[in-house]
C-alpha cells in the first residue's frame, strides 16, 4: 500500500521542522514554563498558512518532551455538547500514569461563532480553567470569531519557510527515497507550491516516486493551465464519487483539456479501482471514448466531444461499484504525457531539421523527418566531409549538427570542415 510522503517523512523532532525558528522557540519555552506552575497564559495559539507546520510542531514537541499528545479536531468542535465531553480531560493536572499531557486542539477554524455561540464560550471556559497546556491551531487567528479566545493565548505565528529552506528538505526527502533530484526541479516545486510545504512534498511524490533521476524537464509541465489541483480534483470526483453528473460536471467546470485527462484517467484507474469487474467497466467505457476520440481526429468533426467526455467521466464515474477504499491513494502521472514532456527538446529540435530538409527537397516537414532524418543521423556519425557539405546545403546550425552527429567530438569535426 502507497504512504504519503508528508505521512512517512514527517518531522520527528523539533529541528527537522523547517523554518519558523521564532515561533518553535516560542512554543517550546512556553511549554516548558509549565515546569515550574501553571502559566499566565494556558493556551497557545499556532496560526498561518496551511501546511506550514504547526500541527506537526506540536506533534513532535510532545514526543520530544515526552507528553502524552490528546488531539481533538474540526469534528469534536462541531457542537458544544461536543466541546464539553473533552472539557474534563483539561480539568487533570496529569495523566493516569502521572505523566503530562498536551492537548491539541486542531484546526479550530471549524468552529463558528454564529451558528454556535456556545461553542465559543465553552471552549473559551476551557482555556481559562485548563491544568494542562492546550495547543490551539488555525490558519487566520484575527478572525472575529476567535476575539475572545485569542485574551487566553498566547499567540504564535507561523510563516511559509523560504524556497531555499523548502528545497533542501525536498532534497532530503528525495535522498532517502534513493532519487537523485536536481535543484532546478526542486527549486521549481516550492515556488509552485506557493512555498506550502505539505503541497511541495505532495508534488514531489507525484512527479518523482519510482524515479532514480529527477529533472527539470520532469516538472515543468506544471506551469501549464492544466494546473495539477484542478486535474487532482477532477480525478478524485471521476474515480471517486460514484455520481456520473458531478463527474461530467468537474470536468466542465474545470475547463481542462480532454486528452490530458483522457490519459490521466486511464493511467489511474487502475490503482483506483481495485476491483476487477469495476475496472472492467471503466476501461470498457474508456474505449469508447478513445473511439470517439479517434473518430474526432479522423474527421474534424468536434461535435463528437461530448462523447468522448460522457464515456471518460460518467462511465467511469459509476464504474466503481464493488471497490473498497483502501486508504490514502497517490494519482500518478501519466506516462504519455511524461514521455512527451521528457522529449519536447528533441522534437522541437527534429521539426527544425525537417524544416530545413523541406526546403531543400519539397517534401513536407514530417515526412522529412520520418524518413530523410534517420538517414542522416548515420551519414553525420559515420562521414565528416558529407556531414559537412549536407550542413552547408541544409543551412543546419550547430544545434542541429550535434544532434545528427550524436557527440560533441564528432560535432567539432564536421564544424571544422565546414570552415
Ligand atoms: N515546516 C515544516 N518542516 C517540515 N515538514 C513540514 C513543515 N510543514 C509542513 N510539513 C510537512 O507537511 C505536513 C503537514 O504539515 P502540518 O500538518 O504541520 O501543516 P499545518 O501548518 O498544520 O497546516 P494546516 O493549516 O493545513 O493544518 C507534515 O506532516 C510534514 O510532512
Ligand atoms: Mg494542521
Amino acid at each position: 500500500m502507497h504512504t504519503a510522503w508528508t505521512q512517512k517523512h514527517k518531522p520527528q523532532t523539533l529541528s527537522e521542522i523547517i523554518g519558523n525558528k521564532d515561533a518553535k522557540q516560542k512554543f517550546l519555552t512556553w511549554l516548558k514554563s509549565w515546569n515550574r506552575g501553571i502559566p499566565k497564559k494556558r493556551a497557545a495559539f499556532l496560526y498561518g498558512p496551511p501546511g506550514v507546520g504547526k500541527t506537526v510542531t506540536v506533534e513532535a514537541l510532545a514526543k520530544e518532551l515526552k507528553m502524552e499528545l490528546v488531539e481533538k479536531n474540526a469534528s469534536d468542535y462541531r457542537t458544544t455538547e461536543a466541546i464539553k465531553r473533552f472539557a474534563g480531560l483539561a480539568s487533570q493536572y496529569a495523566t493516569l500514569s502521572g505523566g503530562k499531557r498536551l492537548i491539541l486542539l486542531d484546526e479550530v477554524d471549524g468552529i463558528s461563532g454564529k451558528a454556535d455561540r456556545g461553542g465559543v464560550r465553552a471552549l473559551t471556559e476551557i482555556l481559562k480553567t485548563t491544568r494542562s497546556p492546550v495547543a490551539l491551531t488555525a490558519n487566520d487567528a484575527y478572525n472575529p470569531r476567535f476575539s475572545t479566545i485569542r485574551k487566553y493565548c498566547l499567540l504564535i505565528e507561523f510563516k511559509k519557510p523560504t524556497i531555499r529552506e523548502i528545497v533542501s528538505h525536498l532534497k532530503k526527502i528525495s535522498a532517502r527515497e534513493g532519487i537523485a533530484a536536481d535543484q532546478e526541479a526542486l527549486k521549481f516545486i516550492a515556488e509552485r507550491a506557493g512555498r506550502d510545504v505539505r503541497s511541495a512534498v505532495n508534488d514531489l511524490q507525484v512527479l518523482a516516486q519510482g524515479k532514480k533521476r529527477l529533472v527539470y524537464d520532469d516538472v515543468v509541465w506544471y506551469a501549464g493551465r492544466d494546473r495539477k489541483e484542478v486535474i487532482f480534483n477532477v480525478l478524485r470526483t471521476i474515480l471517486y464519487s460514484r455520481d456520473s453528473w458531478e463527474a461530467k460536471k468537474a470536468v466542465s467546470a474545470a475547463d481542462v483539456d480532454p486528452d490530458m485527462l483522457f490519459n490521466w484517467i486511464y493511467e489511474n484507474a487502475p490503482y483506483h479501482l481495485t476491483d476487477p469487474h469495476d475496472l472492467v467497466k471503466a476501461m470498457d467505457s474508456l474505449a469508447l471514448a478513445d473511439i470517439y476520440r479517434k473518430r474526432i481526429r479522423a474527421t474534424q468533426n468536434w461535435s463528437l466531444l461530448r462523447y468522448v467526455i460522457d464515456f471518460m467521466t460518467s462511465g467511469v464515474a459509476v464504474a466503481r461499484q464493488r471497490t473498497k477504499s483502501s486508504g490514502w491513494i497517490p494519482f500518478r502521472f501519466p506516462e504519455k504525457i511524461r514521455f512527451l514532456s521528457s522529449t519536447r527538446g528533441e522534437r522541437a529540435l527534429q521539426s527544425a531539421i525537417g524544416m530545413k530538409v523541406r526546403r531543400r527537397c519539397h517534401m513536407s516537414a514530417v515526412r522529412s523527418v520520418k524518413e530523410v532524418l534517420p538517414y542522416l543521423k548515420i551519414i553525420f556519425e559515420n562521414n565528416s566531409e558529407m556531414a559537412a557539405g549536407l550542413s552547408k546545403w541544409l543551412d543546419l546550425d550547430e544545434n542541429m549538427i550535434e544532434y545528427l552527429a550524436g557527440n560533441k567530438k564528432q560535432t567539432k569535426m564536421i564544424v571544422a570542415k565546414i570552415g
